[in-house]
This record gives structure tokens, sequence and C-alpha cells, in this order.
């Protein structure tokens, strides 16, 4: 029997609710194969406990683990610490430390949700693309920046190597799936992005059965709301990716359905795409699907791909059978709550 050691990190507000429903898929799955899973701390957690926001020891045992499960970290108690104490540089630095470059965000309407989304149903009908996220350089990382008494600024910086790893996996997604690739930039206006420019025409050249295109980001997210359609990967440096992601999951009616894996040269990170929504933490209301669906894209990554169809076929039953929490249901007043979408998920996959 394969066996596995993850690193469980619940972080902050809905990060402990929806991580409580993903470990219910992993203890559901504990019998088929051996699963070793310790929670750490992170985020607001973090700098409550140690002062830190990724402390040492998570930062160890996540290094030593086969993949790490994250719910989101942050909240206005924390928001007014100075840049290196804050939740976000805890896991900004997890990211970097891991090295996981690749952040890949499967956007997905699926049929039974068509309806709470406020854009027209023939507009994201099959909606079916991948946002592949460049994740741990650019703006969010650069120097110098600073906050000065009458001046701030920061740098988009990106390396030709950089820019290569997450382009060649965005390519050889394309192949897999149906060979386009859009690259989102603002080269009219950023060198970074001539640069991107560059790299993705050069790596062109070795997948020569994948289509290219090239849009400016604002352009882009103009055609994310008119035709979501035209899109099969979308290829993005980090804060341009970072932005467009949550405009997508309006397609798909709520973001608190969309998972995100993310990928480096060896332990692996899987987190929703969102963050640890204050304004509903604590009430049991967060959607936990983004969560379990991200616990799909772990167990897929880690090679247990029946695990991980099984957990997909649920949320798509759970759907289908009209269950809804309240970002997604239109009568808020039938809207069940989180746990009950977690225990109806494990009924769901118990029946497979
Ligand atoms: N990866 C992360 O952990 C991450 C990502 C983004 C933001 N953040 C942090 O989260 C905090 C809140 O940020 P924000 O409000 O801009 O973004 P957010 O993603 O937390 O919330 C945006 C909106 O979406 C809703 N929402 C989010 N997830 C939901 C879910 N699972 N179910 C139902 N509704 C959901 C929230 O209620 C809110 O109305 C900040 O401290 C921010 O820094 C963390």
């Amino acid at each position: 029997m394969e066996s596995y050691n993850i690193a469980i990190l619940s972080g902050d507000g809905i990060g402990k609710e929806i991580m409580q429903e993903a470990v219910k898929i992993l203890d559901l799955f504990s019998s088929d194969v051996r699963l070793e899973y310790n929670e750490y701390l992170i985020g607001g957690a973090g700098i409550d406990a140690t002062n830190n926001p990724l402390p040492d020891e998570t930062l160890r045992a996540c290094k030593a683990s086969n993949a790490v499960l994250l719910g989101a970290i942050g909240g206005e108690k924390w928001n007014n610490l100075e840049r290196h104490l804050r939740p976000e540089k805890g896991l900004l630095n997890l990211r970097k430390e891991l090295g996981v470059y690749a952040n890949i965000r499967p956007i997905k309407v699926y049929n039974a949700t068509l309806e709470s989304s406020p854009i027209k149903k023939e507009i994201i009908q099959d909606v079916d693309f991948v946002i592949v996220r460049e994740l741990i350089s650019g703006i969010y990382f650069g120097e110098p920046r600073a906050k000065e008494m009458d001046r701030a600024y920061n740098t988009m910086f990106y390396t030709r190597d950089e820019i290569y790893r997450v382009t060649k996996y965005a390519f050889e997604l394309a192949q897999k799936r149906n060979k386009k690739l859009c690259c989102v930039d603002k080269a009219n206006v950023l060198e970074t992005s001539q640069l991107w420019r560059e790299v993705v025409d050069s790596v062109a050249k070795q997948y020569s059965d994948v289509a290219v295109e090239f849009l400016y980001v604002d352009n882009a997210s103009m055609q994310l709301i008119l035709n979501p359609k035209q899109f099969d990967v979308m290829l993005c440096e980090n804060l341009f990716g970072d932005i467009l992601s949550d405009e997508a999951s309006v397609i798909g009616g709520s973001i608190g359905l969309l998972a995100s894996a993310s990928i480096g040269d060896s332990v692996a990170l899987f987190e929703p795409i969102h963050g640890s929504a204050p304004d509903i933490a604590g009430k049991n209301i967060a959607n936990p699907i983004a969560m379990i669906l991200s616990t799909s894209m772990m167990f897929s990554h880690l090679g247990e791909v029946e695990i991980a169809k099984k957990i997909e076929l649920a949320v798509n039953k759970v759907l289908e059978c009209g269950y809804r929490t309240r970002d997604l249901a239109t009568n808020k007043d039938e809207a069940i709550s989180c746990s009950q979408m977690g225990d109806l998920i494990v009924k769901f996959i118990k029946e497979l």
C-alpha cells in the first residue's frame, strides 16, 4: 500500500472550517492508502503562537512531506503589522521555499450551477480552461520595494529562466488538453511582458502542435466575461494571474468552487484560490468545495487518480442533487452549511 505524509495548514478564518471537511475526505481514504497527516501553523495562527507567519517547524514539516494542503490565511487582526510579519508573508515565503513556480487553476463550469453565475448561461455553459499562474516571482517578490512617507514603489522582476520553466509547464499542459495557449501580458507598456513574449515565442517552437496567442491583460479581463469558451490554457505572470482567476471565479458562480495546485520540482502545495473570508468566518457557512477539490488535485498529483476521480464525481453529484452552500444558493433559506456539504460529499463518495 502506498504511503503519504501530508502537512495540513488550516490557517485563518474559514481556512479552519473548510479544512475540517477536507480532513473528512482524508479520513475516508485512509483505508485505501496509508495517509499520515499532521496540522501545523501558518499565517495569523503562526503569528499568534510564535510571532512568525511561517514558523520553522511548519516549514520543516512541509519540506519533509509528500504534499501540503492549505486552507487560507489572513484577517483584519493582523493587517497593521509590518509586512514581514503579516500572514500573507507566511504564504509567500512557503511558496518560495517550496519552489512551487506553477500555480494551476482549473476553471470549469458545472451544469448544475449554471444559474448561480451572474453571466448568461449560453456564454458560460461548457467553459473548461486552466489558468497557469507564475507563483514565486514578479511584483510580489521583486526588489527594491518600499513605502515611504510620500512615495511608494514595487518592482516587477522576471528572469528568463523563471519565465521559461512555467511556460514549458503551460505548453505541456496545453498539449494534453485542446492545444491552445494564450499568454496574458502588457507588452505594449511593460518590459517584463516583452521578455515574457520572447520566451513564450521561443518555447512555442518546441510545441508546434499548440496554437499560441497573446492578449493584453486589459483585453483578457474583458474576454473572460465576453467569451470564456475561447480559452484552453491561459498563461499569466503572478499579479495578472492572481487578479484574473478571481474574475474567472464569477463564471462558475462562486470563488468557493475553485481549487488550485502549486507545482515545483519537489513538494507540491494544494489550496483553494480564495482567501480567509473574514466576513463569513466562524459561521459554518463557507463553501468547502474548493478545498475538497484541492484535495482531489493532491491525490491526482500523488498518482492516486482513482481517489481523485471519486472526489470529483461526488462533488458533481452533490451539486446535481441541488445542494448549495450560501454562496451558490439562489434561495438562501435553503442553503446547507459547510459541514453538511462536507458530510454529503463523504456520503456520495461512499455510495460510488
Ligand atoms: N491564499 C490565501 O490564503 C489568500 C488569498 C486571497 C486573500 N487572502 C487573505 O484573505 C483575507 C480576505 O481577503 P478578501 O476578502 O479579499 O478575499 P476572500 O477570497 O477571502 O473573500 C472574497 C469574497 O469571497 C467570499 N468567499 C471566499 N471564499 C469563500 C468560500 N469558500 N465560500 C463562500 N464564500 C467565499 C468571501 O466571503 C468574500 O465575500 C485577506 O486577509 C487576504 O489577504 C488570502
